[in-house]
């Protein structure tokens, strides 16, 4: 197994989502029946990854007690024969995963906080995901991704298409198409103005990097809104490694913006075995 460590950086204030991120983290946001992060740290799982990071910063708790074990609900749930919600709650956390908490002391930005987990990543590729971009793919992005790697052997970052008067919410990348969903980038903008951006190329929340990232993170100045800028340590990165740009097969939900998150809601539901075909009746009766 290539990568074995992942980083999810869930210090951030979530201002977007107030007044429900002002006494809960967002990432703790379910979309249908799951809170975000585990969105997220289920896609890892799935890529083979088992070393869980969180980038915490205060307010963070609840995190770290959902992937906990609740002894109390599950002793209750055994008690009540109620086999299937213990399973429910036990698989939240698998035996064989490990979660490690780092403490981002202050919102310095992604790249700082990725930063942050340097030496529990070592000297090895890792991954970072962005639990507010919920992906949905089959495989899942993030395997998508690992075999990118294994074939490259080099950083590859999660992009899709973005229109062109969004440019300024992403890093924008470009470079030389290597094949259909393959591109070498020999640039990395942090949120560029249109007439700026290099191409229509934005990054999701999901990367693979090299640890040789860390080095150049930690050379870095404030970027973009005064924050060490991932982006910009990427960009340095490119002057020594290939950094390869990767074309997912599958759909992001920003669930960082109440739209997206909605729209996460709406089209997961949709989906869902337990309540697919009670709310597409629903819907049907808007007659919108
Ligand atoms: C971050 C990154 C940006 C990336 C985006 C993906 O921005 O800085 O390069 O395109 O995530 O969601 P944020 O959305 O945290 O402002």
């Amino acid at each position: 197994m290539l990568v074995k460590k992942a980083i999810f950086p869930v210090a951030g204030l979530g201002t977007r989502f107030l007044p429900a991120t002002k006494a809960q983290p967002k990432e703790m946001l379910p979309v249908v029946d799951k809170p975000l992060i585990q969105y997220a740290v289920e896609e890892a799982y799935a890529a083979g990854v088992r070393e869980m990071i969180f980038v915490t910063g205060r307010h963070k708790r609840p995190i770290e007690d959902h992937f906990d074990m609740t002894f109390e609900l599950e002793v209750a749930l055994e008690q009540a024969g109620k086999a299937e919600l213990l399973e429910v709650v036990r698989s939240v956390k698998p035996h064989d995963m490990e979660c490690i908490y780092v403490r981002q002391a202050q919102a310095l930005g992604l790249g700082h906080a990725v930063l942050c987990a340097q030496r529990l990543v070592g000297n090895e590729p890792f991954a970072v995901l962005l639990a507010d971009d919920l992906m949905v793919g089959s495989p899942p992005v993030l395997q998508q991704m690992v075999e990118q790697f294994s074939e490259w052997r080099a950083s590859i970052l999660a992009v899709q298409e973005v229109p062109a008067e969004h440019t300024r919410r992403y890093g924008i990348v470009a470079g030389t198409p290597v094949n259909d969903r393959v591109v070498d980038v020999n640039r990395i903008v942090e949120k560029p103005a249109p007439e700026d951006a290099p191409s229509r190329l934005g990054v999701a929340g999901r990367y693979i990097l090299t640890p040789g990232v860390f080095h150049e993170i930690a050379s870095q100045p404030r970027g973009v809104g005064g924050e060490i800028q991932l982006t910009d340590g990427i960009a340095s990165l490119l002057r020594r490694e290939k950094v390869f740009a990767f074309r997912y097969e599958g759909r992001r939900y920003d669930c960082g913006s109440k739209e997206g998150w909605l729209q996460a809601n709406v089209e997961l539901a949709l989906a869902h075995p337990e309540v697919a075909a009670s709310f597409r009746s629903y819907l049907k009766t808007l007659a919108l």
